[in-house]
């Protein structure tokens, strides 16, 4: 993916000022390009005045920024206590098998990305999940997959059609 860079180091440049201003301005990245892409990660650094090294700590510390692009739906699964004590680890074997991929990875075509999540609020409701941001209480694995049949994934453009010489 390419990422202009100009548009980044303003982002990062207007949290500059705001003490901490280093986690808001990953966040405003990751809303942007839904990662934090390698490649900005210098370009932070340096308008943070951190060493590289240190911004990629930033972003590997926290389980909610991506170093890479997220499938076409983001699937949180909540692995909080009260979550735990319902079943999540159970839930979350499931959502793995389902995909076809660990946590933290995204599904072989694209479609999902798997991410632990801990504590959605929803704790009197457990286990909890939030599909593309929006939370889903009481989950059992048959509910699980019937959200994820459910889920409507952007048409792909059609090729456009070559001109007739
Ligand atoms: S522990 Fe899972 S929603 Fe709070």
């Amino acid at each position: 993916m390419d990422i202009d860079t100009e548009a980044l180091r303003q982002l990062a440049t207007a949290h500059r000022a705001q003490p901490g201003g280093l986690l808001p301005a990953l966040h405003a990245i990751q809303d942007r390009w839904g990662h934090v892409p390698p490649q900005g990660v210098p370009v932070i650094a340096e308008v943070f005045n951190l060493s590289r090294a240190e911004v990629h700590g930033v972003v590997t510390y926290y389980h909610h920024f991506r170093s890479a692009p997220p499938g076409r739906h983001v699937v949180q699964l909540c692995r909080a206590e009260a979550c735990q004590a319902m079943g999540a680890e159970d839930l979350v074997a499931h959502a793995e098998r389902q995909a076809g991929c660990a946590l933290h990875a995204t599904s072989a075509d694209g479609r999902l990305t798997l991410e632990p999540v801990y504590c959605l609020g929803l704790c009197a409701s457990s286990p909890a999940i939030a599909i593309d941001g929006e939370p889903h209480a009481r989950i059992t694995p048959q509910r699980y997959d019937a959200l994820i049949g459910a889920l409507v994934d952007a048409a792909v453009p059609a090729p456009a059609l070559a001109e007739a010489p």
